[in-house]
């Protein structure tokens, strides 16, 4: 995805002939993002609108001020600085105070194209990652739009928009993304009462990029290219700290892109298959603050609109691929080795990762305006080294394997400050575990791969009784895949595909309990007839139902399209 290697590569490996160990290599660079060449339309077709499903924005019933903040047609980008635009505040934003503040991002393109991954930044800090859709002849248009309001001390001043979109134009693909970046900033209703903002849910104070800032001819994310590869950045924070969360922006590309259903290494060099993708399925972003793992995320297997079959994403997109999931790892615990005005440093790695991960974070940091310094200690901190199990049997071609991982990463410390001595205690507790079949002499693929992550969040303060924050996720996918030999040089190839995404969160404070609940789940079929090179007949279809309860409010979704054209969509927004 998103580079001119891959193209490249995509293309040398659609020309080699299709023997059963090549056929292996061809069927998996067919899983690779890309683009569909769609022979003839009919140019009064309307243009196309792809969308994700997610819960609606809960907009406050004021009147937005709303902002253009970029307007730029990304053509030929790659390999060029980030497109930078200036970004100043509502005129009136130190007099009012705005409860929502949104991004919206809506691109048209037409023609042909790749999807391409973009991040948006903020003065450094991230606020989005995306993955743009792919256009049809007859042109597409998409709208993201993202809750920023967490965002909101950085929105008060003066700041450079950077936008990274890596875009190739030739003959071939011809696909420019036309784009717009506008921030609606909403008031705050009057006597209004915002359940999630209480407490510690308000925003930080100050948030630090924690992202590359030297002159870029790409994104601002660190690129890590293998299992060794670590990036840092060094930071400073103010002595008067009281709160510090860091919230990690992650993506997989090129070999690592399908990370999930990579090969064990040993399968790869006992048939000879040098050009799969290997180092086996399991993948660890990890997070160190001096040499210290403080966190690690096991990132949600969000697919791109050209992936595995890229009519299985049109119109509807893949969970997660027009808004990337962040995650947070609270740092409050560690603050006493970090509030003595000197720099530290950040650190991320990736286990197993081959080439390549785009990672980036912000550190989001919470002040104590009536006192200049504040003191902290470590009081315990234990990191437990990765538990892995691997059960490996293969013959030829044909194999199983099992791939289990669990971890946990605990942390607690103290800060003193104006509030008196708050006690923080964080968990960190994950599990992992992929079940890979291999049969048909290689070309038929099952996998079913399953993360739980239990986090929990414990803070004491004297004043009040004890806040706690708990989220469950579970991340779920399932690929099954097979490619026949029709004879004469025709192959039928199939794929489905499962993805799910389950988050419960509950946040216990003195203002009450505030539990939600998210059930998003996705299930696509796609076939493909090929013959020789080329891609005769496509089909992809996808069903989507999406549960979200949260407080008093619900919303629910079922949508169901194929080949371009919804079938059935149901909506509500009633609790049952
Ligand atoms: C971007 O905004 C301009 C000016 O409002 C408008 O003319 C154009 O159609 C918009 N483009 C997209 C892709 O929304
Ligand atoms: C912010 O930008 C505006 C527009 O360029 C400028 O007029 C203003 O002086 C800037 N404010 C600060 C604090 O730099
Ligand atoms: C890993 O990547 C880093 C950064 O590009 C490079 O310096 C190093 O040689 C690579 N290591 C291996 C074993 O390929
Ligand atoms: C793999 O390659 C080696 C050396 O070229 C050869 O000896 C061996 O037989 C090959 N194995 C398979 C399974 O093709
Ligand atoms: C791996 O984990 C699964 C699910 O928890 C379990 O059923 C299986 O027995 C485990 N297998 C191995 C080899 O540890
Ligand atoms: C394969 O091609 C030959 C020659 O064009 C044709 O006679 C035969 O029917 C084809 N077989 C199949 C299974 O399509
Ligand atoms: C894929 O899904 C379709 C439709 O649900 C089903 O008929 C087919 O058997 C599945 N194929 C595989 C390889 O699992
Ligand atoms: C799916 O859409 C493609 C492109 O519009 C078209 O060529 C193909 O015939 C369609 N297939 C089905 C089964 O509708």
């Amino acid at each position: 995805m998103s580079s001119i290697l891959f193209s490249a590569l995509l293309l040398l490996l659609l020309h080699q002939p299709l023997s059963a160990a090549a056929n292996l290599h061809s069927k998996k660079s067919l899983f690779r993002s890309q683009p569909i060449f769609e022979p003839t339309l009919l140019l009064e077709t309307p243009p196309t609108t792809y969308f994700e499903v997610t819960k609606p924005i809960p907009f406050p019933k004021t009147k937005p001020f709303s902002k253009l903040i970029l307007q730029h047609d990304f053509a030929y980008t790659y390999g060029k600085p980030p497109v930078l635009s200036h970004y100043t505040p509502p005129p009136n934003f130190h007099s009012q105070k705005f409860s929502k503040i949104v991004l919206e991002w809506t691109a048209t393109s037409k023609g042909r194209q790749f999807d391409r991954i973009f991040g948006v930044w903020l003065g450094g800090v991230e606020i989005l990652r995306s993955c743009t859709a792919e256009p049809r002849a007859t042109g597409i248009i998409w709208t993201v739009k993202k809750d920023i309001t967490r965002y909101y001390s950085l929105l008060k001043s003066n700041q450079t928009l950077a936008v990274y979109l890596g875009n190739i134009v030739d003959s071939k693909y011809t696909g420019v993304y036309h784009v717009n970046v506008t921030f609606h900033f909403y008031p705050v209703e009057e006597n209004s009462y915002v359940e999630s903002d209480k407490g510690f849910g308000l925003g930080a104070d100050l948030i630090l990029p924690i992202s590359r800032n030297e002159k870029l001819n790409d994104g601002l994310w660190f690129e890590i290219e293998n299992s060794t590869n670590v990036e840092s950045k060094e930071f400073e924070i103010p002595r008067n700290v009281y709160r510090a969360v860091l919230e990690v922006y992650v993506s997989f590309h090129e070999n690592d892109e399908f990370w999930y259903g990579n090969f064990p290494n040993e399968y790869i060099s006992a048939n000879n298959l040098t050009g799969l993708q290997g180092n086996g399925p399991f993948r660890e972003v990890v997070v160190k603050l001096d040499d210290l793992v403080i966190g690690a995320v096991w990132p949600f297997t969000v697919i791109y609109t050209g992936g595995v079959n890229p009519l299985l994403w049109r119109p509807i997109s893949g969970i997660g691929s027009f808004d990337l999931p962040t995650y947070d790892i609270e740092v409050t615990p560690f603050l006493g080795l970090i509030l003595d005005g000197k720099t530290h440093k950040f650190e991320f790695g990736v286990t197993n990762a081959l080439n390549v991960w785009y990672i980036d974070a912000n550190l989001h940091l919470w002040l104590d305006k009536k006192s200049e310094r504040t003191q902290g200690k470590l009081l315990k901190y234990n990191a437990s080294p990765l538990s892995l199990s691997l059960l490996s049997k293969f013959t030829g071609f044909d194999g199983n394997f099992v791939t289990n991982v669990s971890r946990s990463i605990r942390s607690s410390g103290y800060v003193k400050s104006s509030h008196g001595v708050i006690k923080t205690k964080s968990i960190q507790e994950f599990k992992y575990s992929n079940v890979m079949a291999l049969g048909n002499e290689g070309n038929l693929q099952v996998l079913d791969q399953v993360i739980h992550f239990n986090g929990r969040v414990k803070t004491k303060m004297p004043s009040s009784s004890l806040e706690s924050t708990k989220s469950l996720k579970k991340f779920r996918i399932h690929l099954d895949s097979n490619s026949v030999d029709k004879g004469n040089g025709t192959y039928y190839s199939v794929a489905n595909v499962t993805l799910g995404l389950d988050e419960k969160l509950k946040k216990t404070s003195d203002f009450g309990i505030f539990t939600s609940k998210i059930k998003n789940l996705q299930n696509g079929h796609g076939n493909m007839l090929l013959k020789g090179n080329l891609v005769v007949s496509r089909l992809g279809s996808t069903q989507q139902k999406y549960r979200y309860s949260g407080g008093k409010s619900c919303y629910f979704r079922n949508v169901r399209s194929s080949n371009y054209t919804i079938l059935h969509d149901e909506e509500s927004n009633t609790c049952t």
